[in-house]
C-alpha cells in the first residue's frame, strides 16, 4: 500500500485564517520552525498508485490534489480518486466534496449517519447517482474502499458534528456511527489504523490497536485545556471529543502502552505547540517514537 498525508491539521488548519494565537504568530511572522498545514485528509493506494482511496475530502482537497500528482488526471476528464471514505461529519471531513463535483466518477463511502448528514444538506446533491453512488458502510464490516485496500470501520469515542450539537446534553465519548476509526488491510496482508478524531483510548480501543505496527491518530490538542489557555476558547479536548497528546492519560502514553510501534499525529489544531519544530512537545513525540505528520508525508505501512 502506499499512504500519503494529504492535510495534517484539524479543522481551520495552520495557520488558521483568523487567529494570532501563539503558534499560529509564528507562522505569521514568517518563523521556520513551523510549516503551513492543511485540513484533515489521507490518500490511500493498494495497487501501486493506480487508484486512490481518499480518507476525508477537506476544504482544501483542490490544494492537496494540486501538490500531490499522484492524483492529477492521466487523460481527459480522469481522476485516479476512486472513492472518499468519511470518518465523521466535521465540516473539515465532508466540505471537499463540495470540490469534488464536476462530474467525476467516484464512490462515497459513510456510516448511515453521516450518509445522514449529505443527505439532509441539499449542497451535496452537487455529487448525484449515477457517477458518485453513495454507499452506506456499517461498523466491523470489511468494504473495499479501493482495488487491493479493505477497510473495516469501527466506532471509536466520539460525538455528533460540532453544527449537530445543539444544546442539550451532549455526549462526547459515546461509540456510534458518527465518529469511526478505520482499520486498513492491503494486498500484502499489512494492516495500518487510521483514527483522525477519538476522544479516548479505552480498553476497547487498546485490545483492537494493541501491538499495531502503524497508526495515525488524532493529535488535536496538546493539554485538554490548551484553548483555554492560549486564550481562544473555552472547549477542552476532550468537550471538542479530541484526547489529548499529553499527560500519563493522554494518547502518547496510552499509544504507547498498547505497544503501537509507529503513530503519526495528524488532525493536530493550530494551537498545538507540537507543530513548533524543535519544541519541547515535538522532542516528546519523537522520544516516544512518533511523529508529528505533515502534509505530502508519505508513509510505509
Ligand atoms: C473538530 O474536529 O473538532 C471539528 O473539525 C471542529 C470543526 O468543525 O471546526
Ligand atoms: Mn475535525
Ligand atoms: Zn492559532
Amino acid at each position: 500500500m502506499r499512504v500519503v498525508v494529504l492535510g495534517s491539521a484539524a479543522g481551520g488548519g495552520f495557520p488558521q485564517w483568523n487567529c494570532g494565537c501563539a503558534v499560529c504568530r509564528l507562522y505569521w511572522s514568517g518563523d521556520p520552525r513551523v510549516r503551513r498545514r492543511t485540513q484533515s485528509s489521507l490518500a490511500v493506494s493498494g495497487d501501486d498508485g493506480r487508484s486512490w482511496a481518499l480518507f476525508n475530502a477537506s476544504p482544501d482537497i483542490r490544494e492537496q490534489i494540486g501538490s500531490t500528482k499522484a492524483l492529477w488526471p492521466r487523460d481527459l476528464r480522469d481522476t485516479p480518486i476512486c472513492s472518499v471514505v468519511l470518518t465523521n461529519g466535521d465540516v473539515d471531513h465532508i466540505g471537499g466534496l463540495i470540490s469534488l463535483r464536476e462530474g467525476a466518477r467516484f464512490q462515497m463511502f459513510a456510516t448511515p449517519e453521516i450518509l445522514g448528514i449529505l443527505g439532509s444538506n441539499s449542497v451535496f446533491q452537487v455529487l448525484s447517482e449515477p457517477l458518485t453512488p453513495r454507499k452506506a458502510i456499517h461498523l466491523e464490516e470489511p468494504f473495499e474502499a479501493a482495488p487491493g485496500v479493505t477497510v473495516t470501520p469501527f466506532a471509536v469515542p466520539g460525538k455528533v458534528a460540532l453544527f449537530l450539537e445543539g444544546g442539550g446534553n451532549l455526549k462526547t465519548d459515546e461509540r456510534s456511527g458518527n465518529t469511526i476509526g478505520l482499520e486498513v488491510k492491503g494486498r500484502d496482508g499489512r494492516v495500518f489504523f487510521y483514527i483522525p478524531g477519538c476522544a479516548d483510548i479505552d480498553a476497547e480501543l487498546v485490545r483492537r490497536i494493541s501491538g499495531a505496527s502503524l497508526v495515525f491518530f488524532d493529535g488535536t490538542v496538546w493539554h485538554d485545556d490548551e484553548m483555554a489557555e492560549r486564550g481562544v476558547g473555552t472547549k477542552t479536548g476532550r468537550r471538542m471529543g479530541h484526547l489529548p497528546v499529553s499527560g500519563k492519560d493522554g494518547s502518547l502514553a496510552r499509544l504507547r502502552a498498547a505497544g503501537v510501534k509507529r503513530a503519526v499525529y495528524v488532525h493536530i489544531n493550530n494551537t498545538n505547540p507540537m507543530l513548533i519544530d524543535g519544541s519541547p512537545e515535538a522532542r516528546a513525540v519523537a522520544a516516544a517514537g512518533y511523529a508529528v505528520g505533515h502534509d505530502g508525508m508519505e508513509v510505509e505501512p
